[in-house]
């Protein structure tokens, strides 16, 4: 398929300008002024519009088996509804239960991610520990294109990886060229409070912040960060919530650490008071962890997307429906944790970040697509309208209003956590691949057609960390 999309203004996360843009064979092959346009092209008139690269997400849980059930949207749903929002690739995470083999977990995914209709690449994560973990992750990082592994702090019992799984974790990705991300939240204080509060009588979702504090964050993220500060290997926070995994980032950034921080969508614009609903569906709905925090937290990422210290925005895609929220029905502790978004992400992230004046448009590109792509290592692959880059781009009309609601996304989910909430600036156009899936409210996805993406080892820069950390040996004084 050949589309040219005539006259918009290109936003890169460098600069914009008036120009064309050529997409042919799923490549972009021209970016100009009065591209003329060749024989059979389908003509995208993007006119008063804004062409830029389609969103990456890089933190998704399709259908993700956890807490004793399946999160809903699968990555054939989940991806189609990426589509409609501009959002044109996914990082999803391969979760192997502990004990369960890296590369059959590995495998696992691979096999349920075939029924994506947009691409997709994977982060795995690092549950347990033994001398297979440590070769497997040898095998993902040279053989099967992953470069990022990934670190629950929390969820103890389950998948949390404790202090000696960071350690050895940690030390085979840098010999590695990967990169580490975690899940700061200290899961041994989450499992004390929740047992504390659930036997003060509170058993209901207002139970869920209060048994994860934001101290609970800090400490988690101070601790990965100083971790990864003494191993000497590039460290991304997922999910930052609040101001003191914030502080802890931005802190060690400033220290010259290579430390990076993702917010989500629905930290940055939805607070706490969600968990006082009276409604146990509503309240329910919105229980993930991290919480939503104080309306104090929200300003503070919005700071920290501003000044650089947070680089990328995410949803942390997982959703359940309230059949599911209700196994927890009488114990917070058994409500499935997980929201969804990412059909909203870009939309939500335009009307507060730029409309706002919060975001220049090229920041809003940076923080929803090109810096994913760089720190992730697909770049320019992704994240860029340039010449010889995958087709997947977005044509934003800033002037188009719509109302998010449940009865009328595409997440196979029965709640939307921005529901009512009226944006300003969506998608018109989606192309993915080269090809139009998504045009003025109208999908035509493909099952399958999405592309697992390879991402290679960051080479050159981890051969001088592992330099660094030779010289850093320790010498015995001769006595
Ligand atoms: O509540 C959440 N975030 N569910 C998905 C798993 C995770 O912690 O990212
Ligand atoms: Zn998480
Ligand atoms: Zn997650």
């Amino acid at each position: 398929m050949t589309v040219l999309i005539t006259g918009g203004t290109v936003v890169n996360a460098d600069r914009s300008e008036r120009a064309d843009v050529l997409c042919e064979e799923g490549l972009i092959t021209a970016v100009g002024e009065n591209l003329d346009a060749p024989k059979g092209a389908t003509i995208v008139d993007a006119g008063g519009q804004y062409v830029m690269p389609g969103g990456i997400d890089p933190h998704t849980h399709m259908q993700l088996p956890f807490m004793g059930t399946v999160a809903s949207d699968d990555f054939y749903s989940g991806t189609a509804a990426g589509l409609a929002g501009g959002t044109t690739m996914i990082i999803d995470f391969v979760i192997p239960a502990p004990q369960q083999n890296l590369m059959d977990a590995y495998n696992e995914w691979r096999g349920w991610a075939e029924k994506s209709v947009a691409d997709y690449t994977f982060h795995v994560a690092i549950t347990w520990w033994d001398d297979s973990v440590h070769a497997d992750m040898g095998t993902l990082v040279n053989e099967c294109g992953v470069n990022s592994f990934k670190h629950f702090m929390a969820y103890k019992g389950a998948i949390m990886a404790d202090d000696e799984v960071l350690v050895n974790s940690f030390t085979r990705a840098r010999e590695l060229g990967a990169i580490c991300t975690v899940h700061a939240e200290n899961g041994e204080l989450v499992f004390r409070l929740q047992k504390d509060i659930y036997e003060k009588g509170i058993t209901g979702p207002e139970g869920h912040p209060l048994s994860r504090p934001p101290e609970v964050e800090g400490e988690a993220a101070n601790r990965a960060i100083r971790i990864a500060e003494v191993l000497k290997v590039p460290l991304y926070v997922v999910h930052t919530s609040c101001r003191q995994a914030l502080e802890s980032i931005t802190r060690a950034r400033l220290e010259g650490q290579r430390v990076f921080g993702e917010a989500l969508a629905g930290h940055l614009l939805i607070d706490d008071s969600v968990y006082r609903n009276t409604d146990f569906e509503v309240a329910a709905a919105h229980v993930m962890s991290p919480p939503f925090r104080a309306p104090e937290h929200q300003e503070a990422l919005w700071h920290g997307l501003q000044s650089g210290s947070l680089q990328t925005t995410a949803t942390d895609h997982c959703c359940f429906c309230a059949d599911q929220k209700a196994a927890g029905k009488d114990d917070f502790r058994l409500i499935p944790n997980g929201t969804g978004g990412i059909e909203n992400r870009l939309e939500v992230l335009w009307d507060q970040g730029v409309n706002t004046g919060r975001l220049t448009m090229n920041e809003f590109v940076a923080v929803t697509s090109t810096n994913a792509a760089q720190i992730f290592n697909v770049y320019p692959r992704k994240g860029s309208i340039s010449v010889g880059a995958d087709a997947d781009i977005v044509v934003w009309d800033p002037e188009a209003s719509k109302t998010i609601s449940a009865k009328t996304h595409f997440q196979n989910v029965d709640y939307n956590i921005f529901e009512g909430m009226t944006v300003t600036g969506c998608a018109s156009h989606t192309i993915s691949q080269g090809k139009v899936v998504y045009a003025n409210g109208e999908l035509q996805v493909e099952r399958g057609v999405g592309r697992y993406v390879d991402r290679p080892a960051f080479a050159p820069y981890y051969e001088a960390l592992n330099r660094q950390a030779q010289l850093a040996e320790p010498v015995a004084v001769d006595r």
